[in-house]
């Protein structure tokens, strides 16, 4: 089901009292957040605090938990991992994959994906499924052509049913963490193209269904000329989440 919806990727920041203390300062500042038309708000917190940050979120609201990453395998022999099973035990109920990072520092390649998403959507997860491309790339014109191979290969092998739980976030590596925003007009043309592609490996009716966020630099400040296009459904947010009172403003952007 398309919806407008925020996300907040933590990554490896905060300890457990500075986690406790944002949840606590979100979900105050953003109460009233829980009215009917509130986009969803999923909060991504690193491994350690997901069931402490995750009992701090309103039950039954429009906040939900989420994860950045998950093993492949549901359990085993695999030190230092958490598989998706875990995540959803402890009230996950997203969890990003192929973020540019873990593709980038952890070799994570399409084939790998394929099976966390599988192993993420058998849990009962929905996937915020993270495509994007280098700054080379778009310089080289070869933006489109590389997305649409993330998605062929990374995203489009899933069945009818299984793509209709994911989200998809394009997320531009060059603007991420670097305060370089994709413009407006920049984000829609892909996300545009995105939509075009579902609806060529799947149905005009999967791509008007598909969730679709940018991230890279998205901030209280851009946010709502960001969200006001039509085909951006919101955003997945890297260190404007850190800041109770900006990531606030962005949930409130739409
Ligand atoms: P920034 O918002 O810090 O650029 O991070 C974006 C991101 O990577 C979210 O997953």
């Amino acid at each position: 089901m398309r919806q407008k919806l925020v996300a907040g990727n933590w990554k490896m920041n905060l300890t457990y009292p500075e986690a406790l203390a944002l949840v606590g300062e979100i979900t105050s500042l953003a109460g009233e957040a829980g009215a009917a038309s509130a986009p969803t708000v999923v909060i991504c917190p690193p491994f350690p605090f997901l069931h402490a940050v995750g009992q701090q979120l309103p039950p039954a609201s429009n906040f939900h938990l989420g994860a950045q990453n998950c093993h492949q395998k549901e359990s085993g022999a695999f030190t230092g991992e958490v598989s998706a099973k875990m995540l959803a035990s402890v009230g996950c109920e997203y969890v990003i994959l192929g973020h540019s990072e873990r593709r980038q520092y952890f070799r994570e390649d399409d084939e790998l994906l394929g099976q966390k998403l599988k192993a993420a959507l058998a849990a009962g997860l929905k996937p915020i499924f993270c495509v994007g491309e280098s700054l080379d790339t778009r310089e080289a014109d070869e933006t489109f052509k590389y997305i649409g191979k993330q998605l062929t290969d990374g995203l489009f092998h899933l069945s009818n049913e299984e793509f209709a739980q994911v989200v998809i976030a394009y997320e531009p590596i060059w603007a991420i963490g670097t305060g370089r925003t994709a413009t407006s007009a920049q984000a829609q043309e892909v996300h545009a193209f995105i939509r075009e592609q579902i609806a060529r490996a799947y149905d005009a009716q999967a791509a008007l269904d598909t969730t679709i966020l940018y991230g890279g630099s998205a901030n209280a400040q851009n946010a709502k000329e960001l969200f006001s296009q039509p085909d951006v459904d919101g955003g997945l947010i890297g260190g404007a989440a850190l800041k109770a009172a900006d990531f606030t403003t962005i949930i409130q952007s739409f």
